[in-house]
């Protein structure tokens, strides 16, 4: 019987296999995350370095001596390898339960493939059971927290959190979300809000499943 953390660890050793020679790749932000930029380090000679989604990863890969770009001065990034909170059967993620989520999804657009990396603890068959992290302007709270009530979810304010962008996290409990790709539509409309964590309209290409069998690696259907 394997740990929830051998299980990641699994998926974070597989994940290296997408890691092209010469390039800088997107590396994304949570513990399965930490783990893969740990087997990262084994094999930092053989990449130009990294863009990251967090000021956390960002911090991990320095350490390791992983050379760190700004987007911005990157043409072309092959991968994007990256957790989740859940996975759907379309692959369709809920993300940022580490209050990640904008930059996230920033690299993870400019990436040709997103590599998800996860436990079998988050797939799903319906997403929602994980509270939908909405990253919101901080004067905009209270009004994008009514507006999602009227969505049929429970907003929670993450009192405390501050994302690397100065902004507040909203979490979304409550929510059965059968048309990923409408809600993510739908909450991106509403005023204030920056971002939402559901990556449907952008969701992974590539899961690497860890599980009590082994790592199982599937493509979007
Ligand atoms: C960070 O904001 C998130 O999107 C993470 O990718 C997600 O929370 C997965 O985290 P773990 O790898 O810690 O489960």
């Amino acid at each position: 019987m394997s740990t929830q953390a051998e299980l990641k660890r699994a998926v974070a050793k597989a994940a290296i296999r997408f890691v092209p020679d010469g390039k800088i790749i997107g590396v994304g932000t949570g513990s399965t995350a930490d783990l893969f930029i740990d087997e990262l380090a084994a094999v930092k000679d053989r990449i130009l370095g990294a863009v990251t989604s967090s000021e956390r990863s960002g911090q991990r890969l320095a350490a390791h001596g992983i050379r760190l770009f700004d987007l911005n001065d990157v043409e072309d990034l092959p991968v994007y390898i990256d957790g989740a909170d859940e996975i759907d059967g379309s692959f369709a993620m809920i993300k940022g339960g580490g209050a990640a989520l904008t930059r996230e999804k920033i690299v993870a657009a400019v990436a040709r493939q997103f590599v998800c990396i996860a436990d079998e603890s988050k797939r799903v068959d319906v997403l929602g059971r994980f509270p939908l992290p909405v990253e919101v302007i901080p004067m905009a709270r209270r009004y994008v927290a009514r507006r999602l009530a009227e969505l049929g979810g429970q907003p929670k304010w993450r009192e405390g959190v501050v994302t690397d962008n100065g902004n507040v996290i909203l979490d979304v409990h409550g929510l059965r979300i059968t048309d990923p790709v409408g809600l993510e539509t739908a909450i991106d409309g509403i005023v204030g809000v920056v971002t939402n964590g559901l990556f449907a309209r952008r969701g992974a290409d590539v899961l690497l499943l860890g599980t009590t069998d082994g790592v199982i690696e599937s493509r979007r259907p």
